[in-house]
């Protein structure tokens, strides 16, 4: 039997209703703050992201799946979404058009790491980035547009774990501030963190291995490192999230894993989950040296992603799927071939006026259907039967209440829309 690739997961049956679900409320709250769909490749150039999630990041150093086609292109199978939205936005010169541009996109990622619960080899984010705009108002409704996604969706006791990593000037101070503190404890460190020592020491604080050890709970914390207009720029970013009534804890040990941030950069918790990484739901952050660095113009950058997977873990433990549950409209009945027909010409009729409709299609006896119409929890039953199709009449069950009713054969789609 061939089997799917370690890391990798099917979604069928319950898990994909839940699927659909959340796309739904994510594609219809993007479009209540005016973001425009994007669709990049799922492979792209290996350098683009080694020039922008960073070649002394975990990500593209171990996990990225690098492959070269039958033209020796080096290509890598995109570990996240910002590096090709960007990419796009350069190439395309949309930094030309006028306003700023809001894009959200969802998709496929690919990392390889060790496999365990919320952590996939393919996994899907939905995330967002906004281009060309510093004004922290735009940090506020990034921030604010993830938290009420996952609102949305029902999550309970959100928190967004904020952290200021300011502009070069203070993060070149924090650096020297941060290298002092560690170079004494180098032989406590691990065998990584030595050599990220060398090569961008700021990494050594999300490292998976010394994450949680005193030297790094006890390391220089980058707000206190901020010079004068960063300091400023991120209380007024605090400020906006008091008015937008977000709740969100000053956290410095967020760093995050990727090399392009500035300023502003956060995460997403459910604290209904037990505190490991796989209770990030979601993180994001400003780059504002990215797009310059991709050769594109001096501009702004900001997003954030959600981990589709992760979220829909959290839906299975708090039960959502019962209230999402797949439920169809009507279930049309028939036996004989004459009856058939008119089956066929009922059932497309129910569906193109969009009542959700299911018919017997394993020659099924009457009560194997009304067994298949229970299973797929029909909430009316349309039952031919020759005699009163002669009539021009269908019988009409509702099969909560049980009652059943002739209803003109001219007249059933809009009975039954006028009932649902
Ligand atoms: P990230 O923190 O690497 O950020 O990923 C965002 C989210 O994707 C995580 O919080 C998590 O929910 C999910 N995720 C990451 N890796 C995995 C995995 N192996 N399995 C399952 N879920 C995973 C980024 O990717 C940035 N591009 C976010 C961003 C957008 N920053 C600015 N704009």
């Amino acid at each position: 039997m061939i089997t799917k690739p370690k890391g990798t997961v099917d979604i069928t049956g319950t898990d994909s209703i839940l699927w659909e679900y959340v796309n739904e409320v994510v594609s219809t709250m993007m479009h209540a703050y005016n973001y425009e769909y994007i669709r990049t490749p799922i492979f792209e150039s290996r350098e683009l992201f080694h020039r922008s999630v960073g070649d002394t990041s975990d990500i593209v150093k171990k996990e990225t799946y690098d492959f070269q086609d039958k033209g020796e292109r080096n290509l890598t199978l995109r570990p996240e979404g910002t590096a090709g939205v960007v990419r796009s936005f350069i190439e395309n010169k949309n930094y030309a058009l006028p306003d700023i541009k809001k894009y959200f996109y969802n998709g496929t990622m690919y990392r390889y790491e060790r496999p365990q619960k919320g952590r996939l080899r393919e996994f899907t984010q939905f995330g967002v980035e906004v281009l060309g705009s510093n004004d922290p108002i735009i940090d506020a409704e990034v921030i604010s547009l993830q938290y009420h996604i996952l609102e949305a969706l029902h999550i309970s006791n959100l928190q967004v774990n904020i952290n200021s990593l300011g502009d070069l000037e203070s993060r070149e101070n924090y650096k020297k501030a941060l290298v002092k503190y560690l170079e004494p404890h180098l032989d406590e460190l691990c065998e990584d963190c030595r050599e990220r020592f060398k090569t961008n020491p700021l990494r050594i604080l999300d490292c998976k291995v010394d994450k949680d050890s005193s030297i790094l709970k006890n390391a220089p914390k980058t707000i206190d490192y901020l010079n004068k207009e960063s300091k400023e720029r991120f209380d007024t970013v605090l400020k906006y999230l008091d008015y937008l009534d977000i709740d969100y804890e000053v956290d410095s040990q967020i760093v995050r894993g990727l090399d392009y941030y500035d300023h502003t950069v956060f995460e997403i918790v459910s604290l209904d989950k037990e505190e490991t990484k796989a209770n990030v739901l979601g993180g994001g952050g400003r780059y504002n040296k990215l797009i310059k660095e991709l050769d594109g113009p001096d501009s702004y950058g900001i997003g954030f992603a959600c981990g589709m997977d992760r979220i829909i873990d959290v839906l299975k433990e708090i039960d959502l799927y019962k209230t999402v549950e797949k439920q169809i409209d009507c279930f049309v009945m028939y036996v004989s071939e004459e009856e058939k027909l008119y089956a066929l010409d009922i059932v497309q009729n129910l569906r193109l006026n969009g009542v959700v409709t299911e018919t017997n299609s394993l020659n099924k006896s009457l009560k194997g259907q009304f067994s298949e119409a229970d299973r797929l929890k029909a909430k009316y039953l349309i039952i031919l039967n020759n005699e009163d199709l002669q009539k021009g009449l269908v019988n009409v069950k509702d099969n909560a209440t049980k009652e059943e009713e002739k209803v003109d054969i001219s007249e059933i789609v809009e009975y039954i829309i006028g009932n649902l």
